[in-house]
């Protein structure tokens, strides 16, 4: 017999014939005459419904184990289901013994409480959509970047480079080596990657688009819901470019073009795709920093941290903000120059110091992504180094100013942040396979 993947059964197209499917146990009912079990094989939500003579019962079988069944695919009698599978010969592959088995037939367990579990939670409903949704919304980030003229290149995980300077670093070396430079396995300290932004600068000296997709690193010691150790990030460079409205420009297009996946929505309430969807429709407001804290001082609401010019926004603050214009994605610009990294262009025609940097805060999640113009002049990127003692570190860097230097900029999007956005999923963890974050490497 043909052998069938259950969401293919679905589509009328086999009915009648003679099919085999493989999979796991979702629901299991004996009764005196029949017994009825549906079946998932991951390929959707869908299970397909199984009814077998009572006879075929096999003390193996129930909730959880693995099978192989044959049989005939048939319209239902019933209304619930289009079609469901006549067995002939019903084959345990693996059983699960109901008693260990964490998950329970019939129960709706939480996030929270399938999360203990990250090696047994791809076979619950919630997390397997996740999973597929994930994957999905992964291929979209590539066929955006790919239909928009954007070069895919991989940057490196492995780096001597900090590109945002924020001492979270993982340093890299075999088992059993001191960490002084001689002895080590590089020479000099290297770290798993940050960001893969510098190396995309590189390459934006020759390709005027490109980007990349790939793990991130951060020994960020929090244990909020929207911060792991290792998350993966969407970042795009852009050449021949002034103006931080050609950023905020790709943004919009892309949130709308990656969002053909909430059509996969199946965690979230309903109402959530028309939020979405209505959310995506309206033009994201692009507020200043200076006028975002005229704002926040302006409110009544009480922070726990401070507002004053020249502070750094709080997830408090950002969750504010985007309440404030209506709860729609916003855009903060031109933060204080001292707030950002050595590579953000000094707006040097302002008249407060700021940097030509620009944050995209989001419902739910605060930021989502963050960007800037890139110094490209010489004189002042090298004084810029020189402030933080780094000018020998990135002679290479000043290179790029030096030979065939263009003005440009890019942005960097945490993925798991904007599916916690689409999905409105609260914590962090729940939207990535295997979570890395303090005190936590499970697996
Ligand atoms: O704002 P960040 O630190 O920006 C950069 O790294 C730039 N070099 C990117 C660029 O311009 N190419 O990080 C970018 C985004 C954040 O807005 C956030 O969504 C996500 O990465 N992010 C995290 N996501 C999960 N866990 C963490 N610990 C994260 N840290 C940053
Ligand atoms: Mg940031």
């Amino acid at each position: 017999p043909t052998k069938l993947r259950v969401s293919e059964a679905f589509l009328d197209a086999q009915v009648g014939e003679k099919v085999r499917i493989q999979g796991w146990v979702r629901s299991f009912r004996p009764q005196k005459q029949n017994l009825f079990l549906h079946v998932n094989d991951g390929s959707s939500l869908k299970s397909l419904q199984v009814i077998a003579p009572a006879a075929m019962n096999d003390p193996l079988l129930g909730f959880g184990c693995a099978v192989e069944v044959r049989g005939i695919l048939k319209k239902s009698p019933h209304s619930k289901q289009p079609v469901e599978l006549e067995a002939e010969q019903i084959w345990v592959i693996g059983e699960c013994n109901p008693v260990d088995f964490p998950f329970k037939i019939k129960e709706r367990h939480s996030l929270e409480y399938i999360r203990q579990f990250l090696h047994l939670r791809c076979r619950t409903n919630a997390f397997s959509s996740l999973l597929r949704i994930r994957s999905e919304a992964t291929a979209a980030v590539h066929s955006y970047f790919k239909n928009n003229g954007f070069l895919l290149v991989h940057t490196p995980t492995i780096t001597s480079n900090d590109c945002e300077g924020a001492g979270e670093l993982f340093q890299v070396e075999p088992p059993g080596t001191t960490f002084a430079n001689e002895g080590s396995f590089f020479s000099v300290p290297v770290y798993l990657t940050v960001s893969g932004q510098l190396h995309l600068e590189v390459m934006s000296g020759a390709f005027p688009r490109v980007y990349t997709f790939g793990p991130t690193f951060r020994a960020e010691n929090s244990q909020s819901r929207r911060h792991l150790a290792e998350f993966f990030m969407v970042e795009a460079e852009i050449s021949f470019t002034e103006s931080i409205e050609d950023l905020t420009k790709v943004w919009k297009t892309a949130a709308s073009d990656f969002t053909i996946i909430s059509a996969y929505i199946f965690l979230s309430p309903l109402h959530l795709k028309d939020t979405l969807d209505d959310m995506l429709r309206k033009s994201f407001p692009v507020i200043t920093y200076t006028e975002a804290i005229d704002i926040l001082k302006r409110s009544s609401e009480t922070f726990t941290f401070p507002t004053d010019w020249g502070c750094d926004l709080m997830t408090e603050h950002e969750k504010f903000l985007v309440k404030h214009c209506g709860n729609i994605p916003v855009f903060v610009t031109d933060y204080p120059h001292d707030l950002k990294p050595f590579y953000a262009r000094d707006n040097q025609d302002h008249p407060k110091h700021t940097a030509a940097a620009v944050d995209l805060l989001v419902p739910g999640v605060g930021e989502l992504s963050g960007g800037s113009l890139r110094e490209e002049r010489l004189d002042l990127l090298r004084s810029r180094l020189g402030e933080c003692g780094l000018e020998d570190t990135y002679s290479w860097y000043l290179d790029l100013r030096r030979f065939g230097s263009v003005p440009h900029g890019g942005f960097g999007l945490g993925f798991e942040r904007y599916l916690q956005c689409i999905l409105g999923v609260d914590n962090i963890k729940d939207v990535i396979p295997f979570p890395r974050f303090s005190h936590s490497c499970l697996l």
